[in-house]
């Protein structure tokens, strides 16, 4: 069995999974996204395995698909990392299989746009279809804001950036939670504490500190559920507490963990070797 770590830079995640890897007698190769050539019309490899953890979703797109045409077991897999990457098809998804999720508009003009956010009402946020870290994520609390907001999209987007996707603002408490799931269970979770410098936008990344958050039977059932939704794999699904009980905003398909890990008091990187090794078997 070959298997290899596909990573973009050795992030402290993929510092933490080589040396999971290697407690547990697996010879983890490093393939680094940047020297790849591959051979589009020949996809052939000598990995049976790609633990997909680059940090650019473009190279993560198309190295998982090339990996798979050419017969690897990759995790998580291509059809995981284009829908849930894409926050327009992955709030489809996730309504269509009756997961709690807020309500969400798609338009493509600033016409349809304004139109959408007078069915949702303001406040509102609106997220770009690809990205993280929250990066352009904003609260739009009126007509002007949206009016700027669409202005400097149509200004300087490119054609992606003009998809607008609004969604209802949930008026959670201070916090939200990131569960992580592994094939069939959720593992551990956290929750994003909001402070001075985080704001609402509660991602660790931007100043969140993370505490443990209980994992109970509500609380797997649904993170399992909506991790599914995109196939089995390994996922941090993100939820909010909103008035009518936990909602599912967003499912992470290459998930970071390292300030999980000390709160929650789980070997995340353990048990995500664990799941790969047992999935490379099969
Ligand atoms: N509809 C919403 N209502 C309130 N807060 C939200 C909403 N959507 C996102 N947030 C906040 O913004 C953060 C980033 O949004 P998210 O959809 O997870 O995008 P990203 O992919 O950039 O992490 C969330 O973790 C949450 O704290
Ligand atoms: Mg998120």
């Amino acid at each position: 069995m070959r298997a290899a770590l596909l990573y973009t830079i050795i992030s402290a995640e993929n510092k933490l999974l080589l040396e999971a890897a290697k407690a547990r007698g697996l010879e983890l190769e490093r393939l680094a996204d940047a020297e790849l050539q591959l051979e589009l019309t020949e996809p052939q490899t000598e990995f049976d395995g790609i633990l997909q953890r680059s940090s650019s979703y473009a190279r993560t797109l198309y190295t998982s698909f090339w990996f798979e045409q050419a017969g690897a077991y990759v995790c998580n897999p291509y059809a995981a990392h284009h829908l849930c990457g894409d926050k327009y098809l992955a709030s489809t998804l996730l309504a269509k299989a009756g997961i709690p999720t807020p309500r969400t508009y798609g338009s493509f003009t600033p016409e349809s746009a304004t139109k959408s956010a007078s069915a949702l009402a303001f406040p509102l946020v609106m997220k770009p279809v690809f990205g993280s870290w929250a990066r352009m994520v904003h609260k739009i609390n009126d007509r002007e804001a949206l009016e700027a907001e669409l202005e400097n999209r149509e200004e300087m987007g490119h054609a992606f950036q003009k998809v607008y996707y609004l969604q209802e603002h949930i008026d959670k408490p201070g916090r939200d939670i990131r569960a992580f799931v592994v094939g069939n269970e959720c593992i551990g979770a956290i929750y994003r504490n909001a402070t001075e410098k985080s704001g609402w936008i509660t991602n660790t990344g931007r100043g969140g500190t993370a505490t443990n958050c209980p994992v109970t039977e509500e609380l797997n059932e649904l993170a399992v559920r909506a991790a599914h939704v995109f196939g089995e794999g390994i996922y941090g699904v993100d939820m909010m507490e909103s008035g009518n009980g936990l909602v599912v905003h967003e499912v992470n398909h290459t998930t970071e963990f390292r300030n999980s890990i000390a709160p929650t008091g789980v070997d995340i990187p353990g048990i995500m070797i664990e799941y790969f090794v047992s999935r490379l078997k099969r």
